[in-house]
Order: C-alpha cells, then structure tokens, then sequence
C-alpha cells in the first residue's frame, strides 16, 4: 500500500527544488498532488511529469504572499479533488545573506510576506477544512537558519517565525486529529543554494554565519528533504505533532 494512498497534498513552490521533489514522491505515494508557484498559466512541467508517469497532479498559478491567491488554490483544489488532507508550505526567498544594516525595509517585507504569512495564511484557510475533518497533516518547510539564525537576518528572522507558527499550531490541534510538523532543511542544492548564487552572498556575512558549522559537508540532494517531508505527511508519523526535524547532513553537529 502506498503511504499517501488516497490523500490529497497542496504543495507550494513546488515548481522547483525541494518543493518539486516533494510533489514527484507524494504523487509516486499515491497522493493527487496540487502544485502551486509563480507561473503564469495552468502549464506545468512537474505536474505533467507526475500525469505522464501514472500520477495524479494540478498545477495552479499563485503567490504564496497573496491571500486571494491563497484562497483561489483551496477553491479550485476543493472542486477538483473534494479535500484537504495534507498542506506543505514550502515556498520561500532567500535574501542573499547581507549585513543587517544594508537590509532595506523593501527586502525585509517581502521576506515578511513570502516566508512568513504566506505560511500563516495557507495553514488558517488548511485549517478550515482540516477542522471540518478532524483530519489533517501541515508540514512547513522552515531551515536551520530557522533554529541557528545563520543567515540574513529576514531569512533567520521568518524561518523561526515558521517554527513559532509550526508549534503552536500543534498545540492548539493536538489530540484533534490534525498535526503540524516541521522539516528544516540545512544547505541543500536548488536553484535558492548553490554555488553560482552563493557567490553574490556578502563573503563577510557568509562566513561570520557559517562559523559555527562543521566545514566541508556536503550539500544535500532535494529527495532527501522531501522524504522527511513525506515521512511528516504519513501516517507513519501519526503520533508525532509539533517536531522540527533538521536536515542537514550533519552539518551543526
Ligand atoms: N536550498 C536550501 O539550501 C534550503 C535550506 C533551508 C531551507 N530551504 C527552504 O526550502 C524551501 C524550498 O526552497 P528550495 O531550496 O527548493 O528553492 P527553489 O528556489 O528551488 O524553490 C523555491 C520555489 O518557491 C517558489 N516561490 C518563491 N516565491 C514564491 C511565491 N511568492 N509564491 C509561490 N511560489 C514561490 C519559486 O518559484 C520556486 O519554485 C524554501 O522555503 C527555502 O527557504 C532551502
């Protein structure tokens, strides 16, 4: 039996990296996968690579820092699957790792409101019909800058906001039949970390926030967050609410 059998998972930034992984492992688990990102139309390479492989998948266009978008997703994701069983925020931006005093308030609020309440309002609208259930998993994709703070400060400041949000979620549903549960990822090779985008880091910051962490780990494939995720989403993980998992190969051992 598959671990996702008959359940229906709304992923965002799915076009890409970790997200992507994501909804090609939950779709081969037999979840209908719905696909959110930045794209301009319905056309999707991810969830045709899922139809075309047997799956079940749509792809709606949205931003996450949009509550109409938001709401859009649920609607359509409702009248084409009839359910919410399993949210995964994990759409989010970086913000090139620069010192805190050449942030600007621009760069700050779109953190705020891609990382931070783009999580907030996809887990209140999930929630909705979660509660209506009284069956629900939520995994958010938070980071180690989420636990370490080693990042930018708009990076570490919503990654730990992601972690608030996850834990309390969590008490408030524990016991209800809906958990809350997050992964957070240590440097993993996307388009968001790599070592071209590295290169536009300031190297002072950069270095100043790795100092603490082993050096030479490796960076980490994108399948291997997305089988933590899967592992948060299933069953297999029925007794586990309110948990931050970090993956990171080791690298703040
Ligand atoms: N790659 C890493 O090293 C790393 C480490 C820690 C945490 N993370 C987290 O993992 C998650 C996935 O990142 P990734 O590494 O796969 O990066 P990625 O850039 O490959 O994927 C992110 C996806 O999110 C989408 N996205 C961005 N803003 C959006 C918005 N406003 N609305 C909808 N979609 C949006 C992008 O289009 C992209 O497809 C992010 O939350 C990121 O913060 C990544």
């Amino acid at each position: 039996m598959n671990r996702l059998e008959g359940k229906v998972a709304i992923v965002t930034g799915a076009n890409s990296g970790i997200g992507a992984a994501t909804a090609e492992l939950f779709a081969k688990e037999g979840a209908s996968v719905v696909i959110v990102d930045l794209m301009k139309d319905n056309f999707n390479e991810v969830a045709d690579r899922i139809i075309a492989n047997g799956g079940k998948a749509m792809a709606i266009p949205g931003d996450v820092a949009s509550l109409e978008d938001c709401i859009k997703v649920f609607n359509e994701t409702i009248r084409r699957f009839g359910k919410v069983d399993i949210l995964v925020n994990n759409a989010g931006i970086g913000d090139y790792t620069i010192p805190t005093i050449r942030l600007t308030d621009v760069a700050w609020e779109k953190s705020i409101a891609v990382n931070q309440t783009g999580p907030f309002h996809f887990c209140r609208e999930a929630l909705k019909y979660m509660t209506e259930a009284n069956y629900g998993v939520i995994v958010n994709v938070a980071s180690v800058a989420g636990v370490y703070g080693n990042a930018g400060a708009a990076y570490s400041a919503t990654k730990h906001a992601v972690v608030g949000l996850t834990k309390n979620i969590a008490i408030q549903y524990a016991g209800k039949g809906i958990r809350c549960n997050a992964v957070c990822p240590g440097a993993t090779l996307t388009s968001m970390l790599n070592p071209e985008n590295e290169k536009k880091f300031d190297q002072e910051m950069w270095a100043t926030v790795q100092k603490h962490q082993c050096e030479d780990i490796p960076l980490i494939d994108a399948f291997d967050q997305a089988n933590a995720i899967l592992f948060f989403a299933s069953d297999e993980s029925k007794s586990v609410t309110g948990q931050i998992m970090v993956v990171d190969n080791g690298r703040f051992l």
